[in-house]
């Protein structure tokens, strides 16, 4: 048995129809139970609980042979990095007491940094967390920023016509699909060919910047020429705000950004950290949404 948190997300969702349709006994966590019923129908079996509740957690790790771990984004939260250390410290727990012996945990590429890296604080300070725990196989993945955090554009193109962040618009970024760190992740939740506490980045097919994105999204919506306009700080961490993110987290983004347009979170690309989909095969998938 196989239990996935996060299981009706974009990673987990894909992780969990992949298993399942490779056989394997699949435990789902998320707390909506109607939005689990989907995977209880292919065979799967569902926790509607939520991760704080580390005796829930701990039950249904119990007797499983290898969770993925993720701590879930909540941007209402007054406190994110206590937010996140309240989730990790409970999966931790869950997994120390269940007796697991193989564990995915779902990083952030930067999260080697315990500074300066906004939201990704809080994953370094999962990963110092589960690597203190004995005995228990853990892979850290640290993937780059997901291509689905272009979706957040919609409105912006829809209102206009443009694309818009506080990352900088030539410099290239590494962008990842997020059905390709659920591949590699059910393969190694399936294979278990990992020993001790290793770290993998996923830096998906290419690095692109944000005026390439623009331009190949804008080609695939029927809007060539669509314009990315990299906005200031100050105006980004204002709009967050507006749009219901908390003071804290708003300011957590804008240190993430900062952080990505001074450089400091690099990893080389190798062939190893390399993954398929590419911007283009994405647009697809954002042109279905877009026109949806
Ligand atoms: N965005 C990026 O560029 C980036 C880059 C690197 C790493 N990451 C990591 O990736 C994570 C996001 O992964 P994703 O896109 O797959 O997430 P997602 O699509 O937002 O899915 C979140 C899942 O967690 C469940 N969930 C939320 N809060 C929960 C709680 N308190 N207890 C139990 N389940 C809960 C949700 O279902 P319910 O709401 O029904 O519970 C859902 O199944 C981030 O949090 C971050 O750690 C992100």
């Amino acid at each position: 048995m196989i239990a996935i948190t996060g299981a009706t997300g974009n990673i987990g969702s894909r992780i969990a129809t992949d298993l399942l349709s490779k056989g394997q006994n699949v435990m789902c966590i998320a707390r909506t139970a109607a939005k689990l019923n989907s995977f209880a129908a292919k065979g799967a079996e569902t926790a509607a609980i939520s991760l704080e509740d580390t005796a829930a957690l701990t039950n249904a790790f119990t007797g499983v042979d290898a969770v993925f771990a993720m701590i879930p984004p909540y941007y209402q939260a007054v406190d994110f990095r206590a937010y996140q250390n309240a989730i990790g410290a409970s999966i931790a727990a869950a997994v120390e007491r269940s007796g697991v012996n193989y564990v995915v945990s779902l990083s952030s590429q930067g999260a080697h940094l315990p500074d300066k890296t906004g939201l990704i604080k809080g994953l370094y300070d999962q990963e110092q967390r589960l690597n203190k725990l004995k005995g228990i196989n853990i892979l850290h993945l640290r993937p780059t920023y997901f291509m689905e955090n272009l979706l957040a554009n919609i409105d912006m193109i829809n209102q206009m016509n443009i694309m818009g962040s506080a990352i900088q618009k030539d410099m290239k970024i590494p962008m990842i699909a997020t059905q390709d760190i659920a591949d590699f992740a059910a393969e190694r939740l399936m294979k278990k060919d990992f020993s001790g506490m290793p770290v993998i980045d996923l830096l998906g097919q290419r690095d692109l910047s944000m005026n390439e994105a623009a331009e190949i999204i804008g080609r695939k919506i029927d809007m060539p020429g669509l314009r990315y306009v990299q906005f200031s700080y100050e105006e980004t961490e204002k709009a967050l705000v507006e749009m219901g993110f908390s003071a804290d987290v708003a300011g957590l983004f804008i240190e993430m950004s900062k952080a990505f347009n001074e450089g400091l979170i690099d990893t080389p690309r190798t062939r190893e950290n390399t993954t398929t989909t590419s911007l283009e095969d994405f647009a697809i998938m954002f042109a279905k949404i877009f026109f949806a």
